[in-house]
C-alpha cells in the first residue's frame, strides 16, 4: 500500500489536535507501520511532547521552506527527521522560526506545495504520516491541507469550539476547490465531559449539524492525557490513560474502516 498522509488540523486553539495527532500515530506505529509525525506548528507542541527541545531540535519543518526558496539547499532529507522513544516512529520537528514564514514567503508562487513534495521524496521510508497543524490558516496549514489524503478535526464540545470548526471547514473547502478534490474529512468530539450538560448539548448539535462526517466516537476528558504528554508518550502508550486511549483506539478503527472502504471502491 502507498504512503498514507492524514491531517489534524482545526483553527480553533486547545482541542486535543497535537494530542490526537500523536496518539493516532502512536497506535499506528505499534501496528508496526513505520510512522513520521510531522509538526507544522511553531510553538513545537507535538515536538516538545516526543522530547525534543523545540527551540534546538535542529532541521526539521523550517528547512524543508528555507531550501524551497533556495538560500539553504537541502542535501539530504533525512536530515530533517528524528527517531523518538516510540519503535516505529519518527519525527519531523518543528522550529519557532516557522512563525515567520508566512512573511517571508507568503505570496511567492508555489509554497503550497512544500510539504507534498518532501513527503513525495519521502516515500518508500514510512507507510504512514500524521501532520499536526497549527491553530491558524497560513502557508504552515495549507501544506498540510494540500498534502493529506484525510483531515482529522479534533473539535472541543464546547460551543465557542463550533466557529473554529466552521472556519475550518470553509478553509478546506477552498483547499479542496484548488486541489479539484473532495478531501474527505472526519470530525472528533474532543474533551467530552459526561456530567456536564454543555458537552452533551454540544455533542448533540455536532450529530444534527454534520450527521456524516462526525466521529463513532467520543474522546473523553482524561486527566491522565496530560500525564503522558508529560510523560513524552503518545496516549496509547500510557495505560493510566485508559479511557483516552481506547477511545483513541477505537477512532483508528473507525479511520483504518474508511479507508479500505475507499480502497474497494477504487478497486472495484
Ligand atoms: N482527552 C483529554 N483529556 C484531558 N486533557 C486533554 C485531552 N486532550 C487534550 N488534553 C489537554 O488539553 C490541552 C490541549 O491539548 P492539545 O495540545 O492536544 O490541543 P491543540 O489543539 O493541539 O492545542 P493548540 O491549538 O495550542 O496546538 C493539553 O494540555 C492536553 O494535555
Ligand atoms: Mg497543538
Amino acid at each position: 500500500m502507498s504512503m498514507q498522509i492524514w491531517a489534524v488540523a482545526n483553527q480553533k486553539g486547545g482541542v486535543g489536535k497535537t494530542t490526537t495527532a500523536a496518539a493516532l500515530a502512536g497506535l499506528l506505529a505499534e501496528q508496526s507501520a513505520r510512522t513520521l509525525l510531522v509538526d507544522m506548528d511553531p510553538h513545537g507542541s507535538l515536538t516538545t511532547y516526543l522530547g525534543f527541545d523545540a527551540e534546538a531540535a535542529g532541521s526539521g519543518v523550517y528547512e524543508l521552506f528555507r531550501a524551497k526558496v533556495g538560500d539553504a539547499p537541502l542535501t539530504d532529507d533525512n536530515a530533517l527527521i528524528r527517531t523518538t522513544a516510540v519503535d516505529q516512529l519518527w519525527l519531523m520537528p518543528s522550529s519557532p522560526a516557522m512563525a515567520t514564514l508566512d512573511r517571508q514567503l507568503g505570496a511567492r508562487a508555489g509554497m503550497g506545495l512544500v510539504l507534498t513534495e518532501a513527503l513525495q521524496r519521502l516515500h518508500g521510508r514510512f507507510d504512514r504520516v500524521v501532520i499536526d497543524c497549527p491553530p491558524m490558516l497560513g502557508v504552515l496549514m495549507i501544506n498540510a491541507l494540500v498534502a493529506c489524503e484525510r483531515l482529522i478535526i479534533p473539535t472541543q464540545t464546547e460551543f465557542l469550539a463550533l466557529g473554529g470548526l466552521q472556519r475550518m471547514l470553509r478553509s478546506l473547502a477552498m483547499v479542496e476547490r484548488s486541489r479539484g478534490m473532495r478531501i474527505p474529512c472526519l470530525i472528533v468530539p474532543t474533551l467530552f465531559d459526561s456530567r456536564t450538560r454543555a458537552s452533551q448539548t454540544c455533542l448533540d448539535s455536532l450529530k444534527a449539524d454534520y450527521p456524516d462526517t462526525v466521529s463513532r466516537i467520543v474522546v473523553p476528558t482524561d486527566t491522565q492525557v496530560r500525564e503522558a504528554s508529560r510523560a513524552g508518550l503518545p496516549v496509547g502508550s500510557w495505560p493510566a490513560a485508559r479511557r483516552a486511549g481506547e477511545a483513541y483506539r477505537e477512532l483508528l478503527r473507525e479511520l483504518l474502516e474508511f479507508e479500505q472502504a475507499v480502497a474497494q471502491a477504487g478497486a472495484a
